[in-house]
């Protein structure tokens, strides 16, 4: 069996969000969000060590939490960096020498399964590199800086993308050290640009990123379902 190392970047402080502590640790039905992830990804038995990047004046908060909460197979919780790329750059050089797969994880996405984490990480393996993504309902236009539509874009070939992303170590590791000091907002984007194809698994739609204030009362919506249909 080949392992996998998770990185799970959560070093956001979440200004959109507009709470005043870091996004990861806002609690949604009296419980961090980056702990209902990392319930999930933890007891995924390919996966063999998770490492958690996180801002560096709270890595004590986030150790108490991952205790309270009994959270395994925790590596190494890390200070992150200004933006995502670099916290999940910082993340990187934690990975152990013998994983051959790394999977990337946004700490804010509360929302994932063990169906989901497999066929990415089977894809992957088929591939080299894999993500989830869901295709997009509303008809999308690109605009200027005057808020001037430019071009609406054909919808039939336009997805969302989310995480989980998994990819070869090498590839990745690679990706991350050409495209240094750019600001990529996910993983994918940096391997595409190494000239290689990503495949997309189609997710569902419920995997959402806590981004805005709304998001939060989406969520609570999303885990009363869950636990109404047995999800
Ligand atoms: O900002 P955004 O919502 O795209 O963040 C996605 C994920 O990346 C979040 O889990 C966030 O905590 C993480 N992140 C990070 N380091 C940053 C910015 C965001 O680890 N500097």
């Amino acid at each position: 069996m080949s392992f996998v190392s998770a990185i799970i970047p959560a070093a956001g402080y979440g200004l959109r969000l507009r709470k005043n502590i870091p996004k990861a640790l806002v609690e949604l039905n009296r419980k961090p969000l980056f702990i209902y992830p990392l319930e999930i990804i933890s007891e995924y038995p390919q996966i063999s060590e998770i490492i958690l990047v996180v801002p560096a004046d709270y890595i004590d908060l986030f150790k108490k939490k991952i205790k309270i909460y009994c959270v395994d197979k925790i590596k190494a919780v890390v200070a992150g960096g200004m933006i995502r790329q670099e916290s999940v750059e910082k993340g990187l050089t934690y990975v152990r020498n013998e994983t051959k797969w790394i999977l990337i994880h946004d700490a804010v996405r509360p929302f994932i399964n063990f169906k989901m984490i497999s066929e990415v990480i089977s894809s992957a393996k088929r591939y080299g590199a894999a993500t989830l993504g869901v295709p997009v309902s509303a008809t999308l236009k690109s605009i200027d800086n005057h808020q001037y539509v430019k071009k609406t874009l054909t919808r039939d070939s336009v997805w969302e993308i989310h995480t989980p992303q998994v990819f070869r170590k090498e590839l990745i590791i690679k990706a991350h050290q050409k495209f240094k000091r750019c600001s990529f907002t996910d993983d994918a984007g940096m391997v595409e640009k190494l000239g290689v194809r990503v495949k997309v698994i189609r997710d569902s739609s419920f995997n959402i990123k806590i981004t805005y204030p709304e998001d939060l009362f989406l969520a609570e919506a999303i885990l009363k379902y869950r636990k109404r249909y047995g999800l």
